[in-house]
């Protein structure tokens, strides 16, 4: 099975950004313990900051993969583009989200993406990537 991860802006700084809202390991640590806890699985992980180049990741992996798990940062509040690309391809996606998005700020209660996706899952912290995974398990 083949489950790429694709992380949007600012998740390249998790182990040193906001700390107490997405704790202090980096995702590349978290990536590693992933691989061990999964072994059967085939991973990808891609990360930027740019809309452009994620909507690129999902036209490109998102008709080959078997499942997408997706935490698009803050586009996942503000881009139409992202939430169309989804729409467009044919891998299942799954929304994720470290941080409970609807304890925080109004403005990250809603999502433009959630509606094509699979599921969301959120508020975790960062075993909210190991759930999405088991829910590809078993359905895949
Ligand atoms: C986030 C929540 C978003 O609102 C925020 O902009 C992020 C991270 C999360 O994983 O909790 O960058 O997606």
């Amino acid at each position: 099975m083949k489950i790429i991860i694709i992380n949007g802006p600012n998740l390249n700084l998790l182990g040193k950004r906001e700390t107490a809202v997405y704790g202090k390991i980096s995702f590349e640590e978290y990536f590693e313990s992933l691989k061990t806890q999964f072994p059967h699985v085939a991973f990808e992980y891609y990360q930027s900051n740019v809309e452009g180049e994620l909507i690129n990741k999902l036209h490109e992996v998102g008709f080959t993969a078997d499942g997408i798990i997706m935490n698009a940062g803050a586009y996942t509040h503000t881009s139409i583009g992202i939430a169309d690309a989804i729409a467009g391809i044919s891998t299942p996606v799954v929304e994720v989200h470290i941080s409970n998005v609807y304890a925080r700020e109004e403005y990250r209660h809603q999502s433009l993406m959630a509606k094509n996706c699979l599921g969301v899952i959120a508020g975790f912290g960062l075993k909210s990537y190991a759930l999405a995974i088991q829910s590809f398990i078993g359905m895949i």
